[in-house]
């Protein structure tokens, strides 16, 4: 018969996998309650109106890429990111009215339907953090430095932060009129993305892949507004604290212009983490801030940062790490025996097998090599004598002590 196998895009994350996605998980966990956060854990699923509204119906992921279905009339969509998610929670459960800052971290899956390559998949893993209520630039720092530790946890120190300043809607309209005016001589020569971003999103234009598009965007007279600084003198006040914090932080960071991301809610502060080690989906982290979500979405009036980071990536720059193995493994030819001491050591938390198949004793001494870091050995002598003999696998000496003397 023929089997089943998984979907393009998507993939099993194996038993032998799951030492780096715990050290992940509990890293974030640990790093991002250090700086207040707690956990926050919305469904898998939302409204479609929630992406459109709050993704933006001009972004290719609300586009091209979302997984939507119907059901009883209604709309729904497997969550692109979590942001949108987390800002409807925030809303819906009143939390404008907690003592700001309120900081929300969560990790989960996320659905995008792209097309499948090294580092992109459709379904795909992300950690990330939502902070609410701080329209000062020192949410931005700290936000920036909660991902750079969090990664610098994780032994990722070697990794790049890029970072921009999108401006306020305002100074960016008038960026955008210029950007298109320069453009537009040009716009029959454009790949058919870039025709279509030029009136609905002209700053995504920046960052096409095509290198025809590149080519025409490096010429001298686009290039001198893509460099020229048009963000109003708020919005470079805002962007000058927040360099001058991560100088006094020592968290590098390298200004790139063309930083624009693919999401429609950010304004001012924009970043990307990036690895050399990645090939051409180079990204780590993404976030910025998005002072105006919560109220398009129906909320009060509240400033709002954040960032993710998808660990499928992280993942592959950490590696294979070493499967931890288990403490012990009880050898015996007496089942019923056996059984009970590895009941009696599982209830001291001790992680513990015993041979299920009755197999001979050398067999089970194999297995305990392979498995654990102790054999625990209770053969004949042992059992008249109320005792056992615990050999440890790596170095080879053994003892045998009272059993009720057994720590391990
Ligand atoms: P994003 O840049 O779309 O931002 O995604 C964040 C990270 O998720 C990327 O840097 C990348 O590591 C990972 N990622 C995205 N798409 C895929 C994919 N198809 N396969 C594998 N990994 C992927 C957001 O999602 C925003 N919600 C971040 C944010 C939070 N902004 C403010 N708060």
């Amino acid at each position: 018969m023929a089997i089943i196998k998984v979907q393009k895009g998507t993939k099993d994350i194996l038993p032998q996998e799951m030492t780096v996605w715990h050290l992940m998980e509990e890293k974030a966990k640990e790093i991002f309650e250090k700086y207040g956060a707690k956990e926050i854990r919305t469904p898998i699923f939302e409204a479609t109106e929630l992406f459109a509204r709050g993704v933006g119906d001009t972004t290719d992921i609300v586009n091209k890429e979302m997984y939507t279905f119907e059901k009883s009339d209604r709309s729904l969509t497997l969550r692109p990111e979590n942001t949108a998610g987390v800002v409807r929670s925030f809303i819906e459960n009143g939390m404008h009215r907690l003592s700001a800052p309120v900081k929300l971290w969560y990790k989960g899956p996320m659905f995008r339907y792209e097309r499948p390559q090294a580092g992109r998949q459709r379904q795909f893993h992300q950690v990330g953090v939502e902070v609410f209520g701080i329209k000062q630039p020192t949410a931005d720092a700290e936000v920036i430095l909660m991902a750079v530790n969090y990664l610098k946890s994780l032994g990722l120190n070697d990794l790049t932060v890029e970072l921009n300043s999108l401006g306020c809607p305002k100074c960016r309209e008038e960026f955008k009129t210029r950007l298109k005016d320069v453009i537009r001589p040009y716009l029959a020569q454009l790949c058919e993305d870039c025709q279509s971003r030029f009136e609905k999103n002209p700053l995504r234009l920046l960052d096409c892949k095509s290198t025809e598009c590149q080519e025409i965007y490096s010429k001298p007279e686009i290039q001198a507004v893509i460099q020229g600084d048009f963000i109003c003198e708020e919005c470079a006040e805002h962007f000058n604290e927040l360099k001058s914090y991560l100088d006094i932080l020592g968290i590098k960071y390298e200004r790139n212009k063309l930083l624009v991301r693919g999401l429609d809610y950010y304004n001012r502060t924009v970043f990307e983490i990036k690895s050399n080690n990645l090939g051409s989906q180079n990204a780590v982290c993404g976030g910025g801030r998005y002072d105006s979500l919560v109220k398009n979405l129906g909320g009060e009036d509240t400033p709002a940062i954040g960032f993710a980071m998808g660990m499928e990536r992280l993942a592959s720059l950490l590696g294979e790490k070493q499967e931890k193995k288990m403490t012990a493994y009880v050898i015996s030819n007496n089942t019923v025996e056996a059984m009970k001491l590895t009941e009696e050591l599982r209830s001291k938390n001790v992680t513990c097998e015993f041979d299920l198949a009755n197999k001979k004793f050398v067999k089970q001494l194999e297995k305990a090599s392979k498995v654990a870091k102790y054999a625990v050995i209770l053969g004949e002598d042992e059992l008249s004598q109320d005792k056992v003999t615990v050999k440890n696998m790596e170095t080879g000496i053994q003892e045998t002590i009272k059993r009720n003397e057994l720590k391990l």
